[in-house]
């Protein structure tokens, strides 16, 4: 059975937040918005409470989970290094949607970091999911609340569809404002590296770690060759069951049309009048490419409901946001027009 429980996005009812807090305390499995998107939670102290979150999704078992914690001190739960080269990120980012990746405790659970002897933490910023990490009391782990390899969810209603009956709560507060995965960065190492561009820019950590390195696998073409270091980035992710074509070269655009007469068009509010008589979806608008990222898992769920066999996504200028975007998009796509 599950609980819906829905809440005040900006000021949560305490008394109803506590009920699903009651239920992770008991080894419950609890979905709750966070300012990225929803995730899905257990103690990570409880194993047997964390391989349920691995069942439900049907996440393989060694793609680790993200530790969320709301307090600075619960990092001496879980850390085994010290915490000064990430001390700037933390001042900065957290609270917000930036995750770090440490050397663990032993007492950290082997089933929460996929056998490795890192783990990854963060503290989200959203008034919901801080207010019922507190009221846990405990660090959660949580990964995005959705089936693997489905799109994130981003509203109480994309969990509902990927995981009503399997999960003792959802809490729904709206939609995330960012609608993108945390950005993670690994200190564990001997220089900081980006493991995944998320809401925070690459530009905006560069501010504050000048020698965060970037992987070739974040920058090539495609990642194929690569083999990536964050375990969950090699997997297929974030796709549609249909075919997706992402156009990353806008001069092939007349060509990709050409070819799939019939294909609806996911664009920016922008580029609308190059597609008349075709079904297009809106993605956001360049003026603000954070709606972008907001809307994006949101498209790519809708794409499954059209009635086309495939659907054409136009590619973006991958700077800032729109980095972390077409790092998604490029691995949702089931073919990369360059
Ligand atoms: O914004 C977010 O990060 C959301 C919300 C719920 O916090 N969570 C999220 O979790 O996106 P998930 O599990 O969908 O993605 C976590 C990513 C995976 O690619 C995983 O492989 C990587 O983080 N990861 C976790 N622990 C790691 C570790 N110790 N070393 C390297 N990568 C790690
Ligand atoms: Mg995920």
């Amino acid at each position: 059975m599950t609980m819906l429980i829905r809440v005040d996005p900006l000021k949560p009812n305490e008394e109803i937040l506590r009920k699903a807090a009651e239920m992770i305390k008991e080894g419950g499995v609890v979905a709750f918005p966070t300012e990225t998107v929803y995730g899905l939670g257990a103690d990570c102290f409880n194993t047997t409470a964390v391989l349920k979150i691995f069942e439900i999704k049907k996440r393989p078992a060694d793609n680790p989970l993200i530790v969320h914690i709301h307090d600075k001190n619960q990092l001496a739960l879980l850390v085994d290094q010290s915490y000064e080269r990430a001390s700037a990120i933390i001042d900065v980012f957290w609270p917000g949607p930036v995750t770090i990746i440490f050397r663990k405790k032993p007492a950290v659970p082997k089933e929460v970091t996929g056998g490795l002897e890192t783990v990854a933490v963060r503290m989200p910023s959203h008034p919901v999911a801080f207010k019922f990490l507190q009221l846990c009391g405990t660090p959660i782990a949580a990964p995005s609340a959705n089936l693997s390899g489905k799109p994130s969810p981003t509203r109480a209603e994309h969990v509902i569809d990927d995981l009503y009956g399997t999960v003792d709560a959802i809490i729904d507060g709206g939609e995330t404002p960012f609608g993108i995965e945390s950005t993670i960065i690994d200190f564990s190492r001997e220089k900081p590296v980006l493991l995944r561009p998320g809401p925070a820019t690459v530009e905006e950590i560069q501010r504050v770690v000048s020698d965060l390195q970037i992987p070739e696998f974040l920058l090539k073409k495609t990642d194929e060759p690569v083999r990536p270091l964050s375990p969950g980035m090699s997997y297929r992710h974030y796709a549609p069951e249909k075919p997706v074509i992402l156009v990353a070269n806008e001069e092939r655009l007349d060509e990709v049309l050409s070819k799939y007469p019939d294909a609806p068009v996911v664009c920016p509010q922008e580029m609308l009048s190059r597609f008349y008589g075709r079904k297009t979806i809106v993605l956001g608008t360049l003026k603000e490419p954070f709606t972008i990222a907001q809307q994006l898992f949101s498209v790519l769920r809708q794409i499954d409901s059209l009635t086309a066999d495939v659907a054409i996504v136009i590619g973006f200028e991958p700077r800032g946001i729109l980095f972390s975007v077409m790092n998604r998009l490029r691995r949702a796509a089931t073919e990369i027009v360059e």
